[in-house]
């Protein structure tokens, strides 16, 4: 899939993995994500473009590069998206946040919408949806979707762990948002959970289990 890209790092792969562990409690898994959340920052962000310009030194003059592109929003889907939030904006500060309130309904895994409030200027903005699950992909669709009715033009998903249906949902809604994930897993199990996936995200980050 095209637009599917598996971050492979070997920190990102190596926290990934102990972050799946069902032994891992909320404390440890808060910190894993958001140590993850910074790393998959650093990674989607090195086509970021930059200009020159030149810094006074105390020694002397230099050329030096600095980032020139539109500024970033970032959209955590809520709860999940919460755990993602603060690694990213250790490495990007002066983002803005939008923030979009969905929740899955059990019975027809459907996203149901309780919250949004976005910056007024989402237009102009590069925005990177976060969430750790993709699973049926219908609530990161929905986030996006919402977002195009709002006037974003240019839109980054950033998951931690995909099935193969949410991958393939984002590629057929929107095909002009690329994905970026930790792992893309098999499959969906008959609830909706993503196999071998990691649980549900939001009730680990909370510690609401
Ligand atoms: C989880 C997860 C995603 C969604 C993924 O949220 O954080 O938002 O499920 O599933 P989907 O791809 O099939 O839509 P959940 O509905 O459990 O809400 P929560 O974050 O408040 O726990
Ligand atoms: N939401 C989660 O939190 N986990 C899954 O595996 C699927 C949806």
């Amino acid at each position: 899939m095209s637009n599917i890209h598996i971050l492979e790092h070997p920190l990102i792969q190596h926290k990934f993995t102990l972050l799946r562990d069902k032994a891992v409690g909320a404390k440890d898994f808060r910190e894993l994500l958001s140590e993850i959340s910074m790393l998959m920052a650093y990674e989607i962000t090195r086509d970021f473009p930059t200009k020159e310009v030149e810094v006074e030194t105390p020694v002397a003059v230099a050329k030096g590069k600095v980032l020139a592109g539109k500024k970033v929003g970032l959209i955590p889907i809520l709860r999940a998206g919460l755990g993602m939030l603060d690694g990213m904006l250790r490495l990007i500060p002066a983002a803005k946040v939008g923030h979009v309130g969905l929740y899955r309904d059990p019975e027809t895994l459907k996203p149901v919408e309780y919250y949004c409030k976005l910056p007024t200027d989402v237009a102009n903005r590069k925005l990177i949806v976060v969430d750790p699950m993709l699973a049926t992909g219908g609530s990161a669709s929905a986030a996006i979707t919402l977002l195009k009715e709002k006037g974003a033009k240019d839109i980054i998903l950033m998951c931690l762990v995909g099935a193969p249906e949410g991958a393939a949902t984002i590629q057929r809604d929107h095909p002009d948002v690329p994905v970026y994930l930790a792992a893309l897993d098999e499959r969906l199990n008959d609830h909706g959970y993503i196999v071998p996936g990691l649980g549900d995200a939001g009730d680990r980050i909370f510690g609401t289990l």
